[in-house]
């Protein structure tokens, strides 16, 4: 089976799901007609794009968050497109099956749409991508359909576009006053028309984003968006509890590896202070000389 072959045959089991063939922009569009929810999730490395591929996860999103969850940054401003590529190539090694997205960080899009071009070309060729993301509405348009026209499959994302935090005022639900949310409703639109072929809403009421996800007819991919766009996403490291402070209202934690790693850390260093690590089972002897 190659990648070019795009027939989809999803079952409903995770296992079924990850041993069957790489999922491609027209597999997302076959999952979309079928009313099927898709699921996206971060990943930055091989190892955790391994553990996410084979949970059956359809799309590794290798985002700019990355600045805040592996930088250690207070915003995704400061990401470079050598960053992303770097980390697109990990992911890249690691992953099997899914779908691999890759965001255009900050700058690498909004001074020309040649640069744009170029910087999505990089990630695709350099990174290993599929497919890029970019945020934003009817104001970066014509650098999608320029993009889209390189034949380079862009994904969109308005709403709360961590990019424009200072604009903004903060990591803040956007659309509650009906004049953004008709703004956001237009930037959707202006997203699709441009040739995206799929749709971030991060940040927005549940209602708009049922709005959104009803007006366009590509699938929408929902973050604190509520249930009714036509898939969701989620940060690994927020899915996984990997941190103990930061619990936003939209993060259900299905683990606690946050707790758990500083606990099972905290057994190996009183093993070692008291000498039980390593065993005998884990040294090397040397070989017998014979007699
Ligand atoms: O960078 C990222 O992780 C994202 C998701 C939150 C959608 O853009």
């Amino acid at each position: 089976m190659t990648s070019s072959d795009s027939s989809p045959t999803y079952g409903t089991a995770a296992t079924e799901v990850a041993s069957t063939r790489p999922v491609t922009i027209p597999s997302l569009h076959a999952l979309y007609r079928a009313n099927t929810p898709i699921v996206m999730v971060t990943a930055y490395d091989a190892t955790f794009a391994r553990m996410l591929d084979d949970a059956g996860v359809d799309i590794l999103l290798v985002g700019d968050s990355l600045g805040m969850v592996v930088q250690g940054r207070d915003d995704t401003l400061e990401v470079t497109v050598d960053d992303m590529i770097y980390h697109a190539r990990c992911v890249a090694r690691g992953a099997r099956r899914a779908h691999r997205v890759v965001d255009m960080p900050f700058l690498s899009y909004q001074v020309s749409p040649e640069e744009a071009v170029r910087n999505a070309g990089r990630l695709l060729a350099e990174g290993r991508a599929h497919g890029v993301k970019l945020e934003g509405g009817r104001a970066v348009a014509a650098t999608i359909r320029r993009i889209v026209d390189a034949g380079i499959p862009v994904m969109g994302h308005v709403g709360l576009t961590p990019q424009s935090v200072h604009a903004m005022g903060g990591f803040r639900v956007q659309g509650k006053r009906p004049e953004d949310a008709e703004r956001i409703l237009d930037d959707a639109r202006a997203v699709e028309a441009a040739g995206a072929y799929a749709l971030v809403l991060e940040g927005i009421p549940g209602p708009l984003a049922e709005r959104i996800t009803e007006a366009v007819s590509i699938p929408t991919i929902g973050i604190g968006a509520g249930v009714g766009c036509s898939g969701q996403v989620l940060v690994c490291y927020d899915l996984l509890g990997m941190f103990k402070a930061l619990q936003p209202k939209f993060v259900r934690r299905y683990d606690t590896w946050y707790e758990r790693g500083v606990e099972a850390v905290r057994a190996f260093c009183d093993d070692v202070r008291a000498r039980r690590f390593p065993g005998p089972e884990h040294t090397f002897g040397l070989p017998k000389t014979g007699g």
